[in-house]
């Protein structure tokens, strides 16, 4: 449970939480602060999902809102007596970037522009925008620090990198509250399954080829959804932390073969399921981040373990096909995955 102060009574929007990390967030919200509101603002575009937040469809300090954070009359509306905001909203899938970036540069880049002015017209608090470690493109070195130039190598990282500084200029610029983050690659339950975990477990349980683009040399720092959760809401209520940027991470760097290596180990499957496909264009072979900054503020250290992580999450795929299935038997997914992966 949180360390509650001002937010004791607080109302949270969650925009984007009907996603996979703002779900879980919206639902831990809830539970940590049991005298505050919270609404979700969410354009459930193919990756928004309302069954993500089934668990809340009954609890009255819950709303949901359909509709776009590029609509400022809507955003206006729903943020007018909200005194937190954290964005989640986002086009996320690098893949589809690289098809037809339009859709990214609207959501990420103007998207967050309107919410900070509707934060800066109501007074906002306190304004997280979650932006990503891929906004400093490839490292081969060291672990980088909030501090490293922003070197975004595809469609998604570079607006994402957009909404990151158009966060900080209305700090510097107006003094709206806003606190940036940039994660790491998130795994957990309730990941759409285009991106790598939820791709792999649930082929590996359709008996399906795992597509390893090129080498399958490339590493991530992967971490647990909920231990991204944690950091934000320490980072949501710290103090002093206003026009700082935060890397958050867990250290536990794993290439992609090791990781479809590790899913076929728990599920039983063949390493023959293995399939090495055309690389992705600018396919970012590594990113590592420095997160001294993270432990000396606010005192956060990821606390799941990794395999023990991977394995929760393999059951929970395991044990909810109805949640993937329904997605995966879509015309929409069918057709994404014809054009991504059956050429
Ligand atoms: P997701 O694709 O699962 O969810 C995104 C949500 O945003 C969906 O519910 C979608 O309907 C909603 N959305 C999209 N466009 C919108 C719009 N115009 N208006 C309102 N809602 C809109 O993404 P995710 O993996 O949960 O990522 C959430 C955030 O975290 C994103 O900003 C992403 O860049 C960031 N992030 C993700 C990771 C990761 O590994 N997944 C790592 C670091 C940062
Ligand atoms: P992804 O989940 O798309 O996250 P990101 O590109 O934002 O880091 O991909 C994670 C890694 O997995 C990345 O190195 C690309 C690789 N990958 C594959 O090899 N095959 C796939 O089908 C997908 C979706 C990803």
């Amino acid at each position: 449970m949180a360390d509650v102060g001002w937010t004791e009574k607080a109302k949270f929007l969650v925009t984007g939480g009907a996603g996979f990390i703002g779900s879980h967030f919206a639902k831990r919200l809830v539970k940590d602060y049991p005298g505050a509101r919270v609404v979700v603002l969410d354009k459930l575009t193919y990756a928004g999902n309302l069954d993500n937040l089934r668990e809340l469809e009954k609890e009255d300090r819950f709303t949901f809102v359909r509709g776009d954070i590029c609509d400022a009359e809507k955003v206006g509306e729903v943020m007018e007596s909200c005194d937190v905001c954290v964005n989640f909203a986002a086009e996320t899938h690098v893949d589809r970037s690289l098809g037809d970036a339009s859709s990214f540069v609207l959501t990420d880049v103007y998207g967050t522009h309107v919410l900070l002015e509707a934060a800066r017209r109501f007074g906002l608090k306190r304004f997280v925008q979650v932006s990503t470690d891929e906004v400093y493109g490839e490292i081969l070195g060291d672990p980088v620090s909030e501090d490293s130039p922003l070197m975004p190598t595809n469609p998604y990282a570079a607006s994402k990198a957009g909404g990151d500084r158009i966060a900080f200029s209305y700090y510097a610029s107006f003094g709206v509250p806003v606190v940036i983050t940039r994660c790491s690659n998130n795994y957990g339950s309730h990941q759409y399954p285009e991106k790598l975990f939820p791709l792999f477990i649930t082929n590996v349980l359709e008996g399906k080829k795992l597509p390893v683009y090129g080498s399958g040399r490339n590493t991530r720092d992967w971490i647990h959804v909920e231990d991204h959760c944690s950091a934000l809401e320490a980072l949501m209520e710290a103090e002093g932390v206003e026009g700082l940027v935060f890397n958050i991470g867990s250290g536990n760097e794993l290439s992609v073969l090791d990781i479809a290596e590790k899913i076929l180990r728990l599920l039983d499957g063949s390493e023959g399921l293995i399939e090495h496909v055309t690389d992705r264009p600018a396919h970012d072979r590594r990113y590592a981040l420095n997160t001294d900054r993270i432990r000396a503020k606010v005192d956060w250290a990821s606390r799941i373990d990794f395999d023990q992580g991977l394995s929760d999450t393999v059951r929970w795929y395991r044990e909810n096909r109805w949640w993937w299935e329904k997605i995966k038997s879509g015309e929409t997914y069918r057709k994404y995955y014809e054009k991504m992966y059956d050429r």
